[in-house]
């Protein structure tokens, strides 16, 4: 048994006062011995990472990795890209403060204009902000909430395959019956409706919400807000059509229920534009925003409320860590180092087309697939989750590191941060192509 060693008298790390299993020696012991068993990510890396640059993840052994999972999404910008790394080191030489509560600071400040004069001004967008606990599933839980105080409903509306976060809130808008726990949590009040293409490209679902809201006697009550991703991110790289997502925006407005379009994995940036909605050309009433709203992979999430919406009294939804100083930092500098001009998205574009391209033509070669998604949020639906597994462990064998997605983990997904190289994109999907191959054998 572990003997806990008093406060005074720290004792010499001996064999006696360490576990047993301390002597294992491997460089990933003290998780397998100390870290909840929760873990998930860590489970399909078995390596110690130490350095990573741009599109390169390395280990402590000087093994190296192309970057395609990019901190599920939180890395758009890659990793410690020198603008935004320069941008923070120089405020925490100069003692920037770094507290997380909502007192005014210049960084704050700077951050909010940029994002103004960047983001929201040239979309025609006036969004207020409100900044939430620092991980995606707090803004999904003050969207949530705003909306019941705003609409007086308590009810709400979400697609099938949804992720929303892992917080009791969030989760009862997400799909996935394993991470809802859905024997166990007495999660209720959510009307889940069918996402575009669920029933096959033949339905348009949005027809068959627009019945069940229309009829009042259909048993689907009205609800205080429609949550839609407009890209699919865990549930399988699913895009929904231009028309479709006008559709439920309209349906939204008609009924009074609030829209909220969670971007958390496919805004800044991912799909192309900053907004994932803004070919659609719709205007949500709440957008929250996560991930790569920092550009540095630092905690940071926000939820943007239209003026009239923002009727929270103050403190009304509060918190410790509700805009982190240092991410205020790194987030200006890539706004303004990506997004003062259009070159950054038509970059994008173009990497995102020449990932397609390839997909496209490995897709082919595998009976049942297809490509899914949208901008540089892409993958192949192999249509069977253990030839998705045996792609990505020899991707991993190749030194290329992406996830699985979708309800059964059968879509091999890329996200790339969207800075990287295009030698280094082609490099990537080379041996995403010789993984493949083996794998199909
Ligand atoms: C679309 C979407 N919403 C919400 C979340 C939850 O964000 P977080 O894990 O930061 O709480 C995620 C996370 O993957 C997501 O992809």
């Amino acid at each position: 048994m572990l003997t806990i060693p008093t406060r005074t008298a720290p004792p010499p790390r001996t064999p006696d006062t360490v576990p047993a299993e301390a002597s294992d020696r491997r460089p990933t012991a003290v998780f397998d011995r100390r870290e909840s068993a929760v873990r998930s990510y860590c489970r399909s890396l078995d390596a110690v990472l130490s350095s990573a640059s741009g599109s390169l993840l390395r280990d402590e052994s000087g093994a190296e990795w192309i970057d395609f999972l990019a901190g599920a999404g939180s890395l758009n910008y890659g990793h410690n890209h020198p603008v935004l790394r320069d941008a923070l080191v120089d405020y925490i030489a100069g003692d920037g403060v770094a507290q997380g509560l909502d007192l005014h600071t210049a960084a704050k400040r700077d951050f909010l204009e940029s994002l103004e004069l960047i983001v929201l001004a040239p979309r025609g967008l006036d969004y207020r902000v409100q900044f939430t606990g620092p991980t995606g599933t707090n803004a999904v839980e003050a969207a949530l909430k705003l909306a019941r105080l705003v609409t007086g409903r308590s009810g709400v509306a979400a697609f099938t395959n949804a992720f929303h976060g892992a917080s009791l809130g969030s989760l009862s808008v997400t799909g996935n019956s394993t991470m809802r726990m859905a024997d166990l949590q007495p999660l209720s009040r959510v009307s889940r409706l069918a996402y575009d293409g669920y029933f096959g490209p033949d339905v348009d679902t949005s027809a068959l919400i627009e019945k069940e809201f229309d009829d009042p006697s259909s048993g689907v009550d009205l609800p205080a807000a429609i949550i839609v991703e407009a890209v699919q991110g865990e549930g399988g790289l699913s895009a929904a059509s231009i028309g479709w997502l006008r559709r439920i925006a309209e349906l939204a407005r008609r009924h009074g229920s609030l829209l909220i379009v969670d971007d958390i994995q496919a805004g800044c940036g991912r799909t192309g534009d900053f907004f994932s909605f803004e070919q659609a050309g719709i205007r949500p009433d709440l957008v929250v925003l996560s991930k790569s709203i920092s550009g540095f992979g630092l905690p940071m999430s926000l939820l943007l409320i239209s003026p009239e919406y923002d009727q929270w009294r103050p403190g009304q939804h509060n918190g410790t860590f509700r805009g982190n100083g240092h991410a205020f930092v790194t987030a200006r500098a890539a706004l303004e180092h990506f997004w003062s001009t259009p070159a950054f998205a038509l970059d994008v574009a173009r990497r995102a087309r020449l990932a397609r391209e390839t997909l496209d033509d490995l897709a082919d070669r595998i009976p049942g697939a297809q490509v899914k998604g949208r901008g540089l949020m892409v993958g192949i639906d192999v249509a069977d989750p253990e030839l998705a597994a045996r792609i990505r462990v020899g991707c991993l064998h190749r030194g290329l590191l992406l996830e699985t997605c979708g309800p059964r983990d059968e879509v091999v997904k890329l996200m790339p941060p969207l800075t990287t190289p295009d030698e280094l994109l082609a490099d990537g999907l080379r041996r995403l192509e010789a993984a493949t191959e083996r794998a199909i054998r």
